[in-house]
């Protein structure tokens, strides 16, 4: 299976939001075999899952409060994202984790409160510049995917973040990339994380038309989580076109 995901991030308020659908729309339908998904800031979840969600695309919050309710102002939790039409939710971005102090020990009940919700966690994680100068990147993946020692088994997406090698012009070479995706997956196998079907593990950095179909020809790499390129419609259609 093939998956490429959209993040937002930031960005896009309501009227280019509802540009960019139709533009999508317009240009291409998720295939068989190849799920697409975008990561929209909140305020545009209804927006967007009401217009992309029927033409099978899924639609995921970028973050998710493990509680269900309660006094936590400024958090959305995951009852309120499944409402909003979402059917997945990025977890552990390196955003979250280097801005907003995201934590493995908060993560794991993130990742269970996603599956009480019936959401599938799309787990983010990856390594610094300072770590992989170290040779700490192998120990980083393993740390980060110990959460799951907590949380148990359930379906779940991971995405690899070289962290290094985002907005700096670096680029991970594919032995590297291969390295990463190959480790996630016997550690997933050793969390016995779905191991039944086997998890998609996502590559982000930089994705563009231009690197993705050699991403693609990585043994083990099952498609992207994309940003900047993700706010250009042609841009992104392209990119699930080449997964498709
Ligand atoms: P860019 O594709 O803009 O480098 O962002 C990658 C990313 O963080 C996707 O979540």
């Amino acid at each position: 299976m093939r998956c490429v995901v959209a993040n937002w991030k930031m960005n896009l308020a309501s009227e280019e939001a509802r540009a960019f659908c139709e533009d999508l729309l317009g240009r291409c339908t998720p295939g068989a075999g190849t799920e697409v998904g975008i990561a929209p800031p909140f305020t545009l979840l209804h927006l967007v899952s009401d217009l992309v969600r029927p033409r099978g695309f899924q639609v995921f919050g970028q973050n998710g409060h493990a509680e269900a309710k309660g006094a936590f102002t400024g958090e959305i939790s995951m009852p309120q994202l499944r409402d909003a039409g979402c059917s997945g939710v990025l977890l552990g971005h390196s955003e979250r984790r280097q801005f907003f102090g995201e934590t493995d020990g908060a993560l794991a009940k993130k990742v269970k409160a996603a599956w009480q919700w019936d959401l599938l966690p799309l787990l983010c994680i990856g390594e610094t510049l300072d770590q992989r100068d170290a040779g700490q990147t192998l120990e980083v993946l393993r740390q980060q995917l110990s959460i799951l020692a907590e949380t148990g088994p359930g379906p779940l997406w991971v995405a690899y973040e070289p962290v290094w090698a985002i907005g700096t012009g670096r680029r991970a070479e594919a032995a590297q990339v291969l390295e990463a995706h190959a480790f996630i997956r016997s550690e997933l196998k050793r969390h016995r994380a779905h191991a039944e079907r086997g998890v998609p593990s996502l590559y982000v950095a930089t994705e563009t038309p231009e690197s993705f179909p050699e991403l693609l020809t990585i043994p083990e790499v099952a498609g992207g989580l994309v940003g900047g390129a993700s706010l250009d419609p042609r841009k992104f259609a392209e990119l699930v076109r080449q997964a498709g």
